[in-house]
């Protein structure tokens, strides 16, 4: 974890001053379950099982904060490499995720949003993401995108693919229209992306939209990932200054 010694900051208005700025896209991946559960001594559908109790606090931190839109990595394109267990159990705890939170989800009026392959999933989960879409559609607060069978470089395959089919001229091939064709079309690119669990990588989530975006790394593994570790990393962002290529004004 990186160490900074704040004190606890309460989600309040007046609390949130001490945020200079906030931002406006955040993307997690949330790594570590595995390893949890290792330390732990629990199965790894146990650790998954804790980094969905995360999830959830997490969520609802951001959404405290009114962050506008929240990208979270829960099942890339090459996680179907790992065993068919695990696979099936993922599967199942989404399920269960939404089934036990989408009521409480729509209360928080966050709007739900898929990023990848919807089709590839068992139908049944299909069907309850697309139920959690429908049902949050005219929510107006955050939104949430559950980037499930998710790859970065699939979502830039794909954004070409559309381009190529619509015979778009090549003078108007430019970042924005590319842009317009990636799963996160019409969103603002991640200010602030977030990576527990000690890895240092990028690991193909929004690898386009992630161009100018801060990056804040923990060691701290997904399932300990709290409202007080969305603190410490809101507070290390308000710290960035962030250029964009220009020199510093
Ligand atoms: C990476 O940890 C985590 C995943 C591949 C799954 C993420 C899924 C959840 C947190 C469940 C919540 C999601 C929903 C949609 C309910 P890892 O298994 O790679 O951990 P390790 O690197 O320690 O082995």
């Amino acid at each position: 974890m990186i160490n900074m010694n704040i004190s606890k900051i309460e989600p309040t208005e007046e609390k949130l001053l001490h945020f200079t700025k906030l931002p406006t896209h955040i993307a997690i991946t949330m790594d570590g379950n595995g390893r949890w559960a290792e330390n732990h001594q629990v199965t790894r559908m146990e650790g998954h099982q804790a980094g969905s109790k995360a999830f959830l606090k997490v969520i609802e931190r951001m959404v405290q904060y009114k962050i506008k839109i929240i990208s979270m990595f829960a099942f890339s394109t090459e996680n179907w490499s790992r065993p068919e267990d695990e696979v099936n159990n993922l599967m199942q705890l989404s399920r269960e995720f939404i089934t036990d939170n989408l009521n409480l989800i729509h209360k928080y009026n966050i709007k739900v949003n898929h990023l990848g392959n919807l089709n590839k999933l068992p139908n049944d989960l299909q069907s309850k993401i697309n139920e959690s879409i429908e049902m949050t559609k005219n929510n107006t607060g955050t939104i949430i995108n559950i980037a499930f069978d998710y790859g970065g470089k699939q979502d830039i395959v794909n954004a070409v693919k559309k381009i190529v089919a619509e015979g778009m001229p090549i003078e108007n091939i430019n970042e924005e229209s590319i842009s317009n064709k990636l799963a996160t079309a019409n969103m603002p690119d991640p200010d602030l992306i977030i990576r527990p669990g000690g890895e240092l990588r990028i690991s193909n989530f929004l690898i386009w939209q992630a161009a100018y975006a801060e990056y804040y790394f923990t060691s701290t593994l997904w399932p300990d990932f709290n409202a007080q570790e969305v603190d410490y990393a809101l507070t290390e962002f308000s710290k960035r200054e962030r250029r964009f290529g220009k020199t510093k004004d």
